[in-house]
Order: structure tokens, then sequence, then C-alpha cells
């Protein structure tokens, strides 16, 4: 049985910010279990899913160390779905209404939530073959478990694998005060190590240290080994790109599944997805407060409003679509308040034609996938995507640009041989966008049985876990392989 260890800083059902938190929810359970004993381990934020918090089981408790500070860390466990989650609590570093806060804060909590990761597999006898480490917020588990844990015998075999969920979010903070939190010193902060522009970066020390290196698509994963996609890392991925490896994420059957989806109003599958979208789509225009047009082309967004979802695309053409299309726009999302006071403007200018939900809402993100004819995602970057994978799955056509995991994950149509699950586009550029909507809105306006093809073609491919662990498990198989 292998031993495998997850380390998140976030995770469902317990806390999500976005993907990350789809991802270790429901990779971890698709391991087949005569053979991986699959575990977790996550911060106890205070901001957790409360449901949860009054649920967990104190397992022990202890102070680690960092640098001169001692801390104190207790370990909570809970079970979901028949993994075991466990919890490193600190009151002090795991405060506050949301999981990260400021990067100065975050480099010394997270360097807690590392060192306590290592320290409780002791406390819990728990030694797994591999960590397997996600992101930034957990780059220092494979810098401490080289520099320090190694040494003691118990540590001496565990393997790490690094994965690389968005290479924009680094954990880049001054050397002299990584130096001070982490205790380390030597190697460990030059450009050999974790140093990188003058600063100490956690996710070039999860690059560097870590026994292989993973990233949630095949396209990203060749995209960050460039200067335009390696947001400065591109020659460091470069140098380790023997130990890089790309492997899509797959989707939660369980919870993206429009056959039992208790969110939506009315389920379906392939044979009656004519029927039910439809009355879905009802649903959405009365919730969304947009006029009940069964023939207005129905475009859905939900997205966390940053510059990688290709907002800045989308506000160059806005105007322009929406005086000259007969189209509706469901948005939902919250980030950046230039992109929220963008939909806000747009919103009251057309009340006919957007409706923009500025919040976090599971309920709405589903009668979304449900209920739209379309489902925009113009990324600038796009690690992998998940919202693309859950939109395909509902029979809602994707429009997306063609970089990363949705460039891998969505086909474009090919009106000569009735191929393709979506419609994409190459550049950063507004007018392809504004030239794909435009088209995309046409076929499903003149030719409907093409349309119900392209729906069809995209709920029947499978985006479950099955083939992404199938390389995880040849990659663990590997990483074991090495001799330490
Ligand atoms: P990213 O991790 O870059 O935000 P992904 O496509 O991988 O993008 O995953 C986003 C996840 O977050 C999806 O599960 C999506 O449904 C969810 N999500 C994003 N914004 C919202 C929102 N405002 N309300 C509910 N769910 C959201
Ligand atoms: C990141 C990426 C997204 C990816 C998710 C899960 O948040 O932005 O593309 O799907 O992680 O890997």
């Amino acid at each position: 049985m292998k031993k495998i260890l997850f380390a998140s800083s976030e995770a469902v059902p317990f806390i999500k910010t976005g993907g990350l938190a789809d991802v270790v929810g429901s990779l971890p359970k698709n391991f087949p279990s005569g053979k991986y004993d699959v575990r977790v381990i996550l911060p106890k934020y205070a901001c957790m899913d409360k449901r949860f918090l009054k649920d967990l089981t104190p397992v022990t408790e202890f102070y680690a160390e960092l640098g001169w500070r001692k801390q104190y860390a207790g370990i909570l466990k809970a079970e979901a779905d028949g993994i075991q989650y466990y919890f490193v609590d600190n009151e002090y570093y795991f405060a506050g209404d949301r999981p990260y806060g400021e990067i100065y804060q975050d480099v010394e909590k997270f360097a807690f939530f590392s060192k306590a990761v290592l320290d409780a597999l002791d406390k819990i006898d728990f030694f797994p073959d591999i960590i397997h480490c996600n992101d930034w917020q957990t780059g220092l588990i494979p810098v401490f478990l080289e520099k320090i844990y190694r040494k003691k015998e118990k540590y001496r075999n565990i393997r790490t694998v690094f994965s690389i969920h968005n290479i924009r979010f680094q954990g880049r903070w001054k050397m002299n005060e990584v130096r001070d939190v982490t205790g380390l010193s030597g190697e460990v902060f030059t450009p050999e190590g974790m140093e990188s522009y003058g600063e100490a970066n956690y996710l070039k020390g999860g690059i560097v240290y870590a026994d292989a290196v993973t990233t949630v698509s095949k396209s990203y994963a060749m995209e960050i080994m460039t200067p335009e996609g390696g947001e400065g890392l591109d020659g460091v991925l470069r140098k380790y790109a023997f130990k890089l490896f790309g492997i899509a994420n797959g989707l939660d059957y369980d919870i993206y599944n429009p056959k039992k989806d208790a969110y939506i109003p009315f389920r379906f599958h392939t044979s009656d997805v004519m029927k039910k979208k439809p009355k879905n789509k009802e649903k959405l225009q009365e919730k969304m407060g947009l006029p009940k047009h069964p023939d207005a082309f129905l475009i859905g967004m939900v997205s966390r409003m940053s510059d990688q979802k290709g907002f800045d695309l989308v506000a160059c053409i806005l105007e322009k679509i929406l005086s000259t299309e007969n189209v509706q726009f469901a948005v939902l999302g919250t980030g950046e308040e230039r992109y929220e006071n963008m939909f806000r403007y747009f919103a009251e200018k057309y009340p006919d034609k957007l409706s923009a939900n500025i919040s976090y809402s599971e309920n709405i993100a589903h009668l979304i996938y449900a209920g739209a004819d379309a489902f925009l995602m113009p990324s600038l970057f796009e690690p992998c995507g998940l919202t693309q994978l859950i939109a395909l799955r509902y029979g809602t056509v994707p429009i997306v640009r063609e970089t990363g995991g949705l460039k891998d994950t969505v086909e474009p149509y090919n009106k000569f041989t009735q191929e393709g699950t979506g419609f994409s586009f190459a550049n950063y550029d507004a007018e392809e966008l504004a030239d794909r909507i435009h088209t995309a809105r046409e076929l499903y306006d003149t030719q409907k049985s093409c349309w119900k093809g392209i729906m069809i073609r995209g709920m029947k491919k499978n985006f479950s876990w099955k083939s992404s662990v199938e390389e995880y498990e040849k990659l663990y198989e590997s990483v074991c392989q090495i001799k330490m």
C-alpha cells in the first residue's frame, strides 16, 4: 500500500477560493483504495465552513520551531468521502475571514504550516511515501525536508511531488525575513536554491527541491517554460524540465453531474438536455432578473474577477456586443473592483441583456452551468480551468481562448466535419473574441441541429479523474524509485 499525503491550503468541502480546492477535494478519493492510502492535511482556518469546524476531533498538539520562535500547533482530524483529513490549528496564523491576506503575513503563516506538516508526521505516525504539495503555500515542505528532516531516519525515504496550479502566485518575500522565519540558511538562499530576483521565492523552493514537479495541463507545462508564460521562472523550469510533467485536472463527477445535481431545478442527461436546458434557462433568467426570452443567446460566466480570466478583453467588447447582438449575459463572480464595477455599469445600462451577481454562490454557479447556452472564458492564461469542463458536462458550449488547459480541453467547432465541442480564438485580441461570440450566436440562431451536435459532443467527453490518476500513479511509482 502506497501512502500519500496531500498538503494544501484549501480543499472542498472545507475551504475554497478556487479550483485548487476542487482538485484537492476530489483527486485523493480517485486513487484505487486497495493500492493507496491517501490523506490530506490543511490549515484549520477560523473562516472554514462552520458545519465542519465543530466536528473536528483533536489528535495531538506540539510546538513547531520557526527560526527562533516556537509556535503552538494542534492537529485535528475529520473524514470526508472516505478520506482522512488532518488540520493544523493555530489561532494566531489561521484567524481572519479569508484564508489569505497580506503576503508578508502569508509567508510566515505558510512557513509555519509547512513546518507543522512535517512535524505532525511523527505525532500522527503516518510517514507517507510521498508528500504531494500544492502551490507556493506548500513550497517550503520539500525545502525543509531536504535541509532539516532528511537527517532523521523516519523521514529519509519520503519523496515529494510539487504541483503548480498557478505560476502567477509565487510567495515572494524579502530574503532576510524569510531567513529569519524559516531558520534556513546557506545555499537555500542562492540562485541554485530559492532565491529569485533578489527575493526568497517559495514556489521556486518547491520546484528546485521536490523530486517531481507537475502542473495541471500539458499545454501549461510547455507555456511556463517560455518567457511569456513563466512569470520569471521559465529559466528554472527549463533547467528542471526533466522532472516537470503536465497532468490535466479532472472533475468531481459526483458533484458536477447534471443527472443528479441537487442545485439545479431540472436535472438532465444527453437524451433530454434539449427539453430540460430551456427550463433551467428560464429559471436562470428569473433568478438573474433577465427577461424570459427563450431565444436570446444566453452567455454565462462564473469566475474570479482577475485579469487572468480575460476581463480586459471583455471590457473592450461588451458595449458593442450588448448594443448589436441578441444576447444575454449571466455573470457571477467577485474579485478586482474595476471588473466588478464594469459589470455593475453594464447591468445598469442594459438591464434586459446583462445581469451581474457580484458574489460567491454555489447555487447560482450551478444554475448558470445548467441554464446558459454558452460559457465565456477568454483567459489571458489558464493553467487548467475547471469551469469550462463543468460547462461542457452541462451542455453549455464554451467560448474560450486557446491557452493552457482551455486549449487542451475545448475542441474548436469545424462546420465542414461537424466536429468540435466549442468555439475558440488564438490571440489575446478583442476583435477575435467578438468575432467568435458572433459566430457562435449566429450558429445558435440559424442552425439548431449543428448547435445541438456541439452540446452533445461536449457532454459525452470524459473529464473524470480516471486517466489523470493513472498518470499520477506512474509518476508516484517513478518518484519512489529515486535513490536518496
Ligand atoms: P480558478 O481556480 O483559476 O479560479 P477554475 O476554473 O480552476 O479557476 O476553478 C474555479 C472554481 O471556482 C470552479 O469550481 C467555479 O465553479 C468556482 N467559482 C468561481 N467563482 C465562483 C463564484 N463567484 N461562485 C461560486 N463558484 C465560483
Ligand atoms: C488554478 C488555475 C486553474 C486551475 C486550478 C486547479 O487556480 O487558475 O486554471 O484549474 O488552479 O488546478
